[in-house]
């Protein structure tokens, strides 16, 4: 699989998630077997790109390449200026944000509300490529389905991506207006895969080997990508190489393996963001780990009220050391959306920020 020229460890991608797949979490999920990650967007706004926030974002240390940055909002010629910003700061793919149901960037709409507005959509890309071609730098796009049921337009802004010189399209098999709710639909991945000679990524509720494999047939795509089922299970991603190249499960990681990657997870993080942020932020993702394990919530609870990064990681070690006492392997996840419910949502596939958009000013 590649992308312009960049070559891809596998097919398997992990999903875009502001606040959630910073430096640390995306290089966890590489070391487990996704084959590339896409930073958390950055805003347009020129005003926004010397925040402590923006800078984060753009930390790439030590990241196994190809680097690619998401960027987001409403007007061409600034989302032009932002490419070009992320390119001199060591960008190699543009990434467009056209999937996020977002609320207002720049006192505009934007994510997957420019799918409305198909002739911005477009002079936003045209923009994009045109700034990134002098420096060979491919850009991509990430949208949904369509704005709503009666208006599933994907397919028609592929294809005029496509002809601007897009050179990979990601489709969330939803629409703008259900957000993250109903169950995504794979119909249209499959359109647009099959009227697309540039790669199409399927993405929206794979949370198991099986739903994976279930949507590679559907959708004939090129790739998968994963969001919310990574959260707290970073080894999803070897689990679904696993099965698609065998047909049979990985067991579920070691409880022990569980304690060093978390661990090493939490103080990559806490460098990242510092002992007090780091400590404040890191608490979602230790949540995520435990929230399937026997006694999660109660623990998820008392992290909460932990204030240093010492005693947060020995509270982790400790928990996971009781848990190593009754087993040796963490339980295997039921996959949510295979459940004997597929519809009624999940305790796995959460969005925990329903308006990820507003976390990138
Ligand atoms: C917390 C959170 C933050 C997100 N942030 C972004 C983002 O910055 N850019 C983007 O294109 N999509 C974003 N998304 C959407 C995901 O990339 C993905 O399309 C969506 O979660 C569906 O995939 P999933 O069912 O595997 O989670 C976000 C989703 C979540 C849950």
């Amino acid at each position: 699989m590649f992308i312009g020229p960049f070559a891809l460890a596998n097919s398997l991608f992990v999903a875009p998630m502001a606040g959630v797949t910073d430096r640390p979490f995306r290089q966890l999920c590489k070391r487990l077997g996704a084959g590339y990650a896409v930073s958390e967007m950055v805003t347009s706004r020129r005003d926004l790109w010397d925040t402590l926030k923006t800078s984060r974002r753009a930390n790439h240390d030590g990241e196994p390449g190809p680097i690619a940055v998401q960027i987001a909002g409403t007007d061409a010629a600034m989302m032009a200026d932002a490419a070009r910003y992320n390119v001199d700061r060591g960008a190699q793919i543009i990434d467009i944000n056209m999937g996020c149901p977002a609320k207002k960037v720049c006192n505009k709409w934007a994510g997957s509300a420019l799918m409305q507005d198909e002739a911005l959509a477009l002079s936003i890309i045209d923009a994009v490529v045109q700034a990134c071609a002098s420096s060979n730098v491919p850009v991509t796009l990430k949208m949904r389905t369509g704005w709503c049921q009666n208006r599933k337009n994907a397919l028609a802004i592929a294809l005029a991506a496509q002809d601007a010189g897009v050179q990979m399209v990601t489709v969330h098999g939803r629409t703008r207006e259900q957000g993250y709710k109903g169950a995504a639909e794979y119909d249209t991945i499959a359109a647009v895969k099959a009227a697309l000679r540039i790669p199409v990524v399927a993405n929206g509720d794979i949370d198991s080997p099986e739903k994976a494999r279930e949507v590679l047939r559907r959708t004939g795509a090129d790739a998968l990508m994963v969001g919310r089922a990574a959260q707290g299970q970073p080894w999803i991603f070897r689990e679904i190489s696993h099965f698609l190249d065998t047909g049979t499960h990985l067991a579920p990681p070691l409880v022990s393996e569980v304690k060093r990657l978390l661990i090493e997870h939490l103080h990559d993080h806490y460098s990242l963001y510092g002992e007090f942020s780091g400590v404040r932020t890191a608490r979602k993702h230790i949540g995520w780990y435990v929230r399937a394990l026997p006694g999660g919530e109660a623990f998820r609870q008392e992290i909460n009220a932990l204030e240093d990064s010492a005693s947060q990681v020995a509270a982790v070690a400790h928990f996971l050391d009781r848990l190593n006492e009754d087993m040796d392997r963490i339980p295997a996840r039921v996959s949510a959306t295979e459940a004997v419910h597929p519809h009624a949502g999940s305790a796995l596939l959460t969005t925990h920020n329903p308006d990820p958009m507003e976390m990138a000013l």
